[in-house]
């Protein structure tokens, strides 16, 4: 890259680009990542060169050598955020610069090159471009970006690569969760941890979602959607689910959510979340929540409400949890009052139908 962070990305666009009506038939229940847009981004990188080669172009298979790095040693990393559709007709992001910054921590933390903020920004502008036809324009649709990086170096030795490739590519997309926002069942995983201190939980790499799978194997076995994982060390305390952060609502209104100690990821939902419960003069607070502190309030009644978020779950409710002694009810299994407030929220600044006091939301076209 010469001068400055910004790239030129040459543009080829996708000579065989599905046709109209076949993209109309695939939008109309897209579920989630399942179907994917007409082209992709790439950028390049080496040691000594730097980022270089910024394409966007046809979204075709990568060929790969059977020895590049990340087949062996899975330095991935990747990120996940959406455009929305707005009641206009235009397109936004929501927080793509966290998503950037988030990127270039988790690059860090796996000993790989920071792709500069600015490039990681554009590369999606210059993919929601192209690909724009392809946002949904139903009210729970949305354009899933999933922009990644890998080891592409063909080399077997353990340590640090010297060649890489960033790709992006969008999938139009639905409810993470088939059915709509209903609530959702979680399984308390007595055996398996995500992260421990020191690990690689705060970065959103491959490797710790291929670490979660079992866990979440066993979740769907016992009937629930995602797995709770609790902490390494003393096995108490809730860190996360697979893919999402928890919170839980008091009868006090007191809103409460894990720390980030390390070991799990600082969601971008969840900081944006914090900051809404705030606004809206609930008492936000940042502490362990032990498992035996959650059934106990549960069977009391002062917790009310659980709730998980991220991109793909936006804010979902919690309607029981199953562990391996037995199950419980939050809210009587309903979608709780706050929990509904604040994902209406949330989609409301998200798609542009509500003030953006933050500057959260950019505007793509
Ligand atoms: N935790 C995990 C393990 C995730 O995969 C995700 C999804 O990205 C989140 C939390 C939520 O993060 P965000 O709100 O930035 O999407
Ligand atoms: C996201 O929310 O973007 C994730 O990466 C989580 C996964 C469940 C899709």
């Amino acid at each position: 890259m010469s001068g400055g962070d910004k790239l030129d990305f040459e543009i080829r666009p996708n000579p065989a680009p599905v046709s109209a009506a076949d993209r109309a038939a695939l939008l109309a229940n897209p579920g989630f990542g399942r179907i994917f847009t007409d082209h992709m981004v790439t950028i390049r990188y080496a040691d000594g060169k730097g980022w270089y080669d910024a394409r966007v172009e046809a979204r075709a298979p990568i060929p790969m050598d059977p020895a590049a790095a990340v087949l062996h040693y899975a330095q991935e990393i990747f990120e996940g955020l959406k455009a929305y559709r707005t009641a206009d007709g235009g397109v936004t992001m929501f927080r793509p610069e966290a998503n950037a910054a988030r990127f270039a921590a988790s690059a860090q933390r796996m000993a790989m090159p920071a792709l500069p903020p600015e490039a990681f920004v554009d590369s999606l502008h210059r993919l929601i471009e192209i690909d724009r036809e392809w946002i949904p324009t139903d009210p729970d649709g949305s354009l899933y970006l999933r922009p990644f990086m890998f080891a592409s170096e063909v080399f077997l030795g353990v340590r640090p690569a010297n060649e890489y490739l960033y790709v992006a590519i969008a999938s139009p997309v639905g409810s993470y969760f088939s059915g709509g926002v209903k609530p959702v069942s979680v399984w308390v995983s007595p055996d398996y941890t995500r992260a421990a201190p020191g690990g690689t939980g705060a970065a959103k790499c491959g490797g710790n979602y291929a670490a979660s799978l079992v866990a979440q194997a066993e979740a769907i076995e016992h009937g629930c959607d995602q797995v709770v994982f609790l902490d390494a060390v003393e096995r108490r305390f809730v860190d996360e689910l697979g893919g999402m952060n928890v919170f839980f609502v008091y009868d006090d209104g007191t809103v409460v959510t894990p720390p980030l100690t390390g070991t799990i990821l600082p969601g971008i939902t969840r900081e944006s979340v914090l900051m809404l419960a705030a606004e809206a003069g609930k008492r936000v607070e940042e502490r362990p929540v032990s498992f035996a502190d959650w059934q106990e309030d549960a069977a009391s009644g002062r917790l009310r409400e659980v709730f998980a978020c991220g991109t793909a779950a936006v804010i979902t409710p919690i309607g029981q949890v199953k562990f391996p002694d037995g199950e419980f009810l939050i809210g009587g299994g309903e979608p709780g009052r706050l929990t509904m407030a604040l994902r209406q929220q949330l989609a409301d600044i998200q798609r542009g139908n509500a003030p953006d006091p933050h500057g959260w939301v950019t505007r793509v076209l």
